[in-house]
Formats: structure tokens, sequence, C-alpha cells
């Protein structure tokens, strides 16, 4: 089955295989702090999302990670796409080192921005939780929708894990212990521009959205990097 990574392509110029259709795919509008840690990221107009992890650094898929440049900014504490929040520079930002991008294991990369977040009831740092099967978790994001490309509000959706041979059952070897994977219902979904938000479990960051198969809201899981397989290499490369 073909993986296709949910970064918005438009953002990227590169050709998409996958037909637009879907939102975060059949969601609903955030309530005002309801998920602290989200960030977008932008290009100037938003391409992907991550998770707050401290002060300075953002959690996101290392396919994000690719399309950042200089003058790429994260936006903080706001779940309107071009209003509230605070806006910050980049300063540094890289994938994991084994990151594939055809099977996409490894999606996972690191950004850090040049000033500091302000915490508050908006803006917080998430820790991590390991997905357990059958939990009942939420994926966030403001990528295209089953109504417009570019939602101004941030969207979510309930979703259930799956097990990992569940999940392995779409993909195949291609699936690792560092992965997850989650389905709502058919019409529901992450979507493109949701690539490197997160799936939250308990109020914890569970999966860093990565890839869908098919097509947005088609009736498969949506795909997620696991953090925490990944927090030694976190913490090694955040000090
Ligand atoms: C998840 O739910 C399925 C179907 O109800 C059940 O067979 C399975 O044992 C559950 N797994 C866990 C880990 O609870």
């Amino acid at each position: 089955m073909k993986q296709y990574c949910l970064i918005l392509a438009i953002t990227i110029g590169a050709t998409f295989g996958a037909p637009h259709r879907g939102r975060i795919f059949g969601g609903d509008p955030a309530a005002p702090g309801q998920f602290p840690s989200i960030v977008s990221i932008n290009n100037p107009d938003q391409f992907c999302d991550g998770s707050i992890i401290s002060k300075n650094w953002v959690v996101t898929a290392a396919h994000c990670i690719d399309a950042i440049t200089s003058t790429t900014t994260i936006v903080a504490g706001t779940n309107l796409a071009h209003s509230g929040g605070t806006t910050h520079k980049v300063t540094n930002w890289f994938n994991h080192e084994d990151y594939d991008d055809q099977t996409l294991i490894n999606d996972i990369g690191l950004i850090q921005i040049e000033d500091e977040f302000e915490f508050d009831d908006v803006t917080q740092p998430t820790e991590f939780v390991d997905p357990a099967a059958n939990a009942t978790c939420t994926v966030a994001g403001w990528g295209v929708t089953d109504v417009v490309d570019f939602p101004e509000e941030l969207q979510f959706i309930e979703q259930t894990v799956y097990s990992f041979d569940t999940c392995k059952s779409f993909i195949g070897d291609d699936f690792t212990e560092g992965q997850t994977c989650a389905f709502a219902q058919d019409g529901k979904g992450a979507c493109f521009g949701d690539s490197g938000g997160p799936l939250v479990c308990e109020g914890k960051l569970a999966g860093i959205a990565s890839f869908i198969i098919e097509n947005c809201g088609a009736g498969n899981p949506d795909f997620y990097t696991k953090p925490i397989a990944y927090v030694d290499w976190i913490n090694a490369n955040i000090q």
C-alpha cells in the first residue's frame, strides 16, 4: 500500500498522488486551550503542525522539516490560523538520521525556536505517552477539511488506536515499533496539512501525524510516529 505523507503538497511544489477528499476531515473546531501544545508551522501559510516539548523545542514529522527555511515561523497559543498567539522564528531544525522518505520510517524531527515560549493556559509543553491499543485519543490540525483547504479554526476528531498487528496488516514490513495507527470512521481522518500534528491520549502526545494510505477519510487508519519510542534521541538532541 502506498504511503502518502500528510504535508500540504502545494507548499513544497510536489505533485501529489492522492486526491483531496476530506478533512481533519469530518472534524469539529477545537476549544481554546484544548490543545495547548500544538503549534502551526508556516511558510508563510500553515503547511504542517508540531508540538511544544520544552521552552524552545518543537517536535514534528521529518517530512515537515524538509520544507523548513530560515523564514519559516512557528505560531503557538492560538486555535486560529491567522490571528492570536505568539510567532517565533526558527534557529535550528533537523530530521532523525534514519528517516526514510519512501517508507516514512523514523518520520520525526526537531525544531528549535530563536526565543522561548511563554507558558500559560493556551501554551504548554507536552509529555509523551504510549498509545495503548483500543485507547480513545484525539488528532488535531489545520489540514485540509472536506469543506475548505485552509480552515481558519483548529479541527479535531477522536480516533481509536489500533494494535501493532492491525496497523502492520495495512503496511507490512514498513510498519515498525516506532509507529502507531488510529481510526475514527469512514469520512473522518487526518488530511494534507495535518502532518507533524498531535495524536493526544490522556492529555499527552502519543503520535505525530505522518501518513495516510489511499486518501483522506477513505476508511483506513491514519499513521503516526510514536514520540515515546524516540525519547532517547529527543533528549540527546535538545541538550
Ligand atoms: C481491543 O479490542 C478488541 C476488540 O474488542 C479486543 O479483541 C482486544 O483484546 C482489545 N485489546 C486490548 C489491548 O485491550
